[in-house]
């Protein structure tokens, strides 16, 4: 078999019902791609948990198969199945009695690592997430604030290397600024490493943001609806899920929803050299109230309204006016509009790098949400 082919992890019907009759998980089939993050979502006590402990046979499933890489997880050996999948564990849990250093070691360790390899790679995963070895190696949990806890538990995950990462709601337990700089930092880590990745949580934001696919759960572990977060949000497939994704999906969408060229309007465009009578030429052929000034290599400089270019015979340079409200071309919507609310202006410039592109105005920026909301909507839905 093709083993790129070859899904990381595969669930084909896996059930769980716990000795006390509750059915945790229900004829589950799922699989979860190679180098990917996959995000469970759902209320609480759908399952969740009880999905990612069936992976690393922390609970044995009631019925059905669970593949890693195609191998059925039912004939490894549990302790090194577990020292093959990293696990971040709900609520943090390291260690409390042993250092930051030795929490991130604990499986490489027991994998009879060479201390000098330990102390290595110890150094370098803190360096991963963040956190200076020289300072915090030695410290004790305690001494940590929530945040820094919590990227100790994902250095610790990835200690020995492992192509899976099981991660039960790991950012849950701190503050939204310090939630929002920890989902950041997991992206970037995840774009470097690469690992299967499954993700659990019930918050829609954070799945969004995090996931390259999405799996809704409900109560019992039924499997709603599977798909990439645009998928979710323009075409939730139950009832469920369009409750569970909200009401203001529009609003989320923008958040995933890049900027397009085609989104972009071009203004007049004069250089800082331009004497001002024929920038005001420019402005009035264009009937602009505006323009863009840039660099005669493309760079930005500012821009020059019809007010400041009234009268007088100098060169635009005197009367360009610096601008604020810029956003690259690989931003979301989303930030585009929070630019323009940022710096009260009443346009954004688009730029790839330091090269501009374009412009969105609130009428460009309105049209493009449009499109981004339609463009996810079943056909019948469409008309508004
Ligand atoms: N060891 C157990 N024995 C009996 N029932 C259990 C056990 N563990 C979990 N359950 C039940 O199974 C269901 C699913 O639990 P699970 O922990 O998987 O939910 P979850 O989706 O992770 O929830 P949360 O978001 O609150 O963490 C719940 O009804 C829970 O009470
Ligand atoms: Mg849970």
């Amino acid at each position: 078999m093709d083993a790129t082919a070859q899904p990381a992890i595969q669930l084909a019907g896996v059930s769980k019902r716990y000795p006390t009759g509750t059915i945790a998980v229900h004829e589950l089939d799922l699989t979860f791609d190679a180098g990917q993050t996959l995000v469970l979502l759902g209320p609480s006590g759908c399952g969740k948990s009880t999905i990612l402990r069936m992976i690393n046979r922390l609970v044995e499933p009631s019925a059905g198969r669970i593949l890693l890489a195609g191998e059925d997880v039912a004939s490894m050996d549990p302790v090194a199945l577990r020292r093959r999948i990293g696990y971040v564990i709900q609520h943090v849990g390291l260690f409390p009695h042993r250092t930051v250093g030795e929490n991130v070691g604990t499986v490489p360790r027991l994998l009879g690592w060479p201390r000098s390899r330990v102390r290595a790679r110890t150094a370098e995963l803190l360096e991963l997430v963040q956190l200076d070895p020289a300072r915090y190696a030695q410290r004790y949990p305690h001494q940590l604030s929530g945040g820094q806890r919590q990227r100790v538990g994902v250095a610790r995950a990835l200690a020995a290397d492992p192509a899976v990462l099981l991660m039960d709601e790991p950012f849950s337990a701190v503050d939204p600024i310090t939630r929002d700089r920890l989902q950041t930092e997991f992206r970037r880590l995840q774009a470097e490493v690469r690992k299967t990745v499954v993700f659990v949580t019930h918050d829609i934001e954070e799945a969004i943001r995090l996931g390259d696919q999405i799996a809704v759960l409900s109560d019992g572990g039924v499997l709603e609806q599977r798909g990439s977060p645009g998928e979710l949000l323009g075409q939730p497939a139950s009832e469920f899920v369009a409750d569970f994704v909200g009401a203001d999906r529009g609003l989320k969408r923008l958040a995933i929803t890049p900027i397009s060229d085609r989104d972009l309007e071009h203004p007049p465009i004069v250089r800082p050299t331009d004497p001002l009578p024929a920038a005001r030429a420019a402005l009035a052929r264009d009937g602009a109230r505006w323009a863009v000034v840039l660099d005669p290599n493309g760079e930005l400089r500012g821009w020059l309204s019809v007010e400041h270019a009234a009268d007088g015979h100098g060169t635009v340079a005197g009367r360009v006016r610096r601008m604020t409200a810029w956003v690259p071309l690989d931003a979301t919507l989303k930030q585009a509009f929070a630019a323009m609310l940022q710096h009260d202006a009443g346009w954004v410039a688009v730029l790839d790098g330091a090269h501009f592109l374009g412009v969105l105005t609130p009428e460009s920026l309105h049209a493009a949400m449009r499109r981004s909301v339609e463009s996810a909507e079943p056909e019948t839905a469409g008309a508004v």
